[in-house]
């Protein structure tokens, strides 16, 4: 059943290109753009929406993150993302113009599934996206975007999280492309990258033995830091649950401009720190700015394990460890500098003795709130 894998988690990250393209698959038309009559919202309500609040809980939650960047990049509507927990006891403000969307993998989770029964009662309308198919919480929405991962088993998530990407995408494209909005042609250009990144998940597979072995030299280490900056951030995140999770390290992410503003006390000699750097292209400030604090923590001691993309030179000198990824739009970057991440808590989790598909006190779908 593992299909020749020794854990559910392996097939399911190398499962990721396929989960990537089965999700876009029929929902680009012939002629380049998005269609996805699916969602049951008509065009006309989804051209009044003035506010979107993302909601869901662990990895899910990240994703949602991700999805506010583009979102309000591509759309200009205002958007937040919140942890389900949190959501309904702050008396949120909501109203028959807020679409709120909840992202879920197994559809069943009661914080998120709480979350959107609070949202309905306030008039929203809420979308779900979720990978299963006739669960609960698409069942209570108004509509939903089914990711299409194929079954989840192990109970950290990865390739519904990559699906749960790409799904964001897709309706953060697809609102753009229903209101019109001067990004226009960069709407246009993003659906055909989005089609080109099945393929460089792939080649990002195809490199990660170096990866493995660095996850091996570290498994004695008691703290891995994470950071990032813009949709980074919540790759640096989500690569410090996966390694709370799985190896049971104390595993922290940051944004790295918060650095200076604390966490940076942390830092000291051959601590490994993960930096996820952003292309140098397009929003070039902010690629400058994440090599200047992968120079401070590194005269600190710092032991850099930096993910960079391809011909990105100015790394060089500071990364200790370097982990390449092919070039993206910044949107776009974290389908490919996540899975990194995925294989390095995978590999410390196997080094350190644990079970990987079965990590301790977790279960699969959180049914309680
Ligand atoms: C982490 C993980 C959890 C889930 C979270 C939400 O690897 O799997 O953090 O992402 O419990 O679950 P779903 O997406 O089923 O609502």
């Amino acid at each position: 059943e593992k299909g020749g894998y020794d854990y559910f988690m392996l097939k399911e990250i190398a499962e990721q290109p396929k989960a990537v393209a089965d999700t876009l698959l029929g929902r680009i038309d012939a002629a380049g753009s998005l269609s996805l009559d699916e969602l049951r919202i008509p065009d006309s309500v989804l051209r009044e929406i003035d506010k979107i609040v993302i909601v869901a809980c662990g990895t899910a939650f990240h994703a949602g993150m991700i999805a506010k960047y583009a979102i309000e990049h591509w759309t200009r509507i205002a958007c937040e993302t919140e942890l389900a927990s949190e959501f309904r006891y702050r008396d949120p403000i909501l109203d028959p113009r807020t679409l709120v969307i909840a992202i879920s993998q197994s559809g069943e989770t009661m914080d998120t599934l709480m979350a959107l029964r609070h949202a309905r009662e306030q008039g929203a309308k809420v979308l779900a996206i979720c990978n299963t198919n006739g669960s609960t919480i698409p069942r209570e929405s108004d509509a939903v975007l089914y990711t299409h991962a194929g079954p989840e088993v192990a109970v950290a998530s990865t390739k519904a999280f990559l699906t749960q990407l790409v799904a964001c995408y897709l309706v953060a494209l697809y609102l753009g492309q229903v209101r019109g909005t001067k990004w226009g042609d960069e709407v246009r250009s993003m659906i055909r990258e989005l089609s080109a990144i099945s393929t460089q998940v792939e080649q990002v597979l195809g490199t990660m033995e170096p990866v493995r072995e660095l996850a091996r030299a570290l498994a004695d280490k008691d703290t891995v830091l994470f950071l990032g900056r813009h949709v980074g951030f919540p790759v640096a995140l989500e690569g410090a649950l996966k390694l709370k999770e799985l190896a049971y390290m104390h595993a922290e992410g940051f944004a790295a401009g918060e650095l200076k503003h604390g966490p940076i006390a942390l830092i000291e000699d051959d601590l490994p720190v993960v930096v996820v750097v952003p292309s140098p292209r397009g929003r070039s400030v902010l690629h400058d700015k994440i090599v200047s604090n992968i120079q401070e923590i590194r005269a600190r001691g710092a032991r850099t394990i930096v993910i960079a993309e391809e011909g990105d030179e100015a790394v060089v000198p500071y990364a200790d460890h370097l982990i390449r990824v092919p070039a993206t739009p910044t949107l776009l970057q974290p389908l490919v500098a996540t899975v990194p991440l995925q294989v390095f808590a995978c590999e410390l989790a196997t080094a350190r003795g644990n079970e990987v598909d079965q990590p301790r006190n977790l279960a699969k779908s959180v049914t309680v709130e």
